[in-house]
């Protein structure tokens, strides 16, 4: 089973795997990842929304060939959501189908085995006969609680269940936890994690990222696109566009067959990269007046 499996030699090894996969990563990202492949550690990835956090665990899952198992997490997950449940109505079931004769001593033994038990994603990541990729989504928006319990199952890779005993891990996933930095995370955590900022690309890396999702587009609009939601988010935005909002634009600029990108171009379509009512006025304000301003420099055709 573990021969077929993909083995990452190197950093750049793991950079020529994403890529395949369709992820363009950056140096620290394929180093980061390469070393998660290695050392059995969980990958602790923050950065603001949209800069490609959930989809390295995706493309990690496809370049290594395994299954990708998500916990998404939001406020008030617990136990019985990520980690197990009991399946009662077939509990019930059983209960009844032995009605009778049966003493509740045989009963309970019988209802509390792996068969009646739900598994949720944690579980199913730790059980599963091959080894998955384990992305543990937007993990800041737990409590602390929660928080701890994760710990507890990331440096033991067990689970205790009361009524059935400890199950072991029986392959080690690749764990990533990505955060949008909503609250700050436990230092227990962050220390038994590799750590991994993802920011927005430089200028080059984006434009490769929007080419590589856009193919279709003419060289010289996805340039001057990446350009201005750079500008844009030098200013200050509620939500400054991230690697999404370029990649929507560029699909949106094709499908209307844009040419360029000149200021009536961009105000039909800024919507797609800028989504707040004030944050509109403001690119508006400065970039549109710009693109505006340079077309009236041009000499006319
Ligand atoms: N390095 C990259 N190579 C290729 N595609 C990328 C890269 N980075 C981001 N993308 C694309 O950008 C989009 C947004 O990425 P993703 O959903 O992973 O962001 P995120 O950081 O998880 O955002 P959020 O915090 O909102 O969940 C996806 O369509 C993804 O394919
Ligand atoms: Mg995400």
């Amino acid at each position: 089973m573990t021969e077929t499996m993909i083995q990452p030699t190197s950093v750049d090894d793991v950079s020529a795997g994403l890529r395949e996969a369709g992820y363009l990563a950056g140096e620290s990202t394929a180093l980061v990842s390469f070393l998660a492949t290695k050392l059995d550690k969980p990958v602790l990835v923050e950065g603001p929304a949209g800069v490609g956090k959930t989809e390295l665990a995706k493309a990690l899952a496809r370049y290594l060939d395994r299954k990708l198992v998500r916990l998404q997490c939001y406020e008030g997950l617990d136990e019985a959501k990520a980690l197990y449940e009991w399946n009662y109505r077939k509990q019930l079931l059983r209960i009844q189908a032995e009605a009778g004769d049966t003493g509740w001593s045989d009963v309970q033994e019988d209802i509390f085995g792996e068969e009646f038990l739900l598994p949720r994603p944690l579980m199913t990541a730790i059980a599963s006969e091959v080894p998955v990729v384990l992305l543990i989504d937007e993990i800041d928006k737990t409590d602390q609680e929660f928080e701890a319990m994760l710990l507890e199952l990331l440096s033991d890779f067990q689970i205790s269940i009361p009524e059935l005993g400890r199950i072991d891990a029986r392959t080690q996933p690749v764990v990533l936890l990505t955060s949008n930095n909503t609250r700050e995370l436990t230092e227990a955590l962050k220390r038994r994690c590799l750590y991994l900022w993802l920011d927005y690309p430089d200028l080059e890396h984006e434009l490769e990222i929007v080419r590589l999702h856009s193919p279709g587009l003419q060289e010289s609009v996805a340039r001057k696109l990446v350009e201005i939601v750079s500008q844009i988010r030098e200013l200050d935005l509620k939500k400054p566009p991230s690697i999404a909002e370029s990649i929507d634009w560029a699909r949106a600029l094709l499908l209307l067959g844009a040419e360029e990108i000149d200021a009536h171009m961009f105000r039909q379509t800024m919507s797609v990269i800028v989504k707040h009512r004030t944050d509109l006025d403001t690119v508006a304000a400065r970039v549109g007046v710009k693109l505006e301003a340079a077309a009236d420099a041009r000499p006319a055709a």
